[in-house]
């Protein structure tokens, strides 16, 4: 079993209505490819982050796809590893958006290190359980 985490920026302003046209997508997919989850956008920022647990090949063929997709770009791995068990077991994708408060981030517009990643992802497996 293998994890990864990434940052885009959105193309554009993502409405409702296209964040449930991704989780329709990804969750239809990812039922199938045995991938589960979370992803976070942030509004003020324009920005996603995800997180994807699943077999190795199938994650990265998955982001292959991702990387694809116009809705976003700057597609920017910030960890990938193995795990001995899922964090998001019930979830084909979790989502969350991210208050402007929240999820520190540099000029750039990307969070500073993984380890910030990795600290939202954590605080929001926590809201899930
Ligand atoms: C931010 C973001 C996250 C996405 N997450 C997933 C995902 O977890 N799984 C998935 O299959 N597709 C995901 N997609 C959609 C894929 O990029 C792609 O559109 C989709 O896999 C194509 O599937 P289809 O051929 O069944 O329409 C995501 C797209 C965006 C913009």
């Amino acid at each position: 079993m293998h994890e990864l985490m990434y940052v885009s920026s959105a193309t554009r302003v993502m409405t409702p209505e296209d964040i449930l046209r991704i989780l329709e997508t990804a969750r239809r997919n990812n039922l199938e490819l045995g991938v589960t989850g979370l992803l976070i956008y942030h509004h003020d920022h324009q920005q996603f982050m995800q997180l994807l647990e699943g077999q190795k090949e199938v994650i990265f063929k998955l982001l292959e796809r991702l990387k694809a997709d116009d809705r976003h770009r700057e597609v920017d791995v910030m960890y990938d590893g193995p795990i001995s068990f899922r964090g998001f077991p019930n979830w084909t994708m979790a989502f969350r958006a991210l208050p402007d408060t929240e999820g520190r981030t540099q000029s750039s517009g990307k969070p500073m290190l993984s380890s910030d990643v990795r600290q939202v992802f954590d605080r929001f497996r926590a809201s899930l359980d």
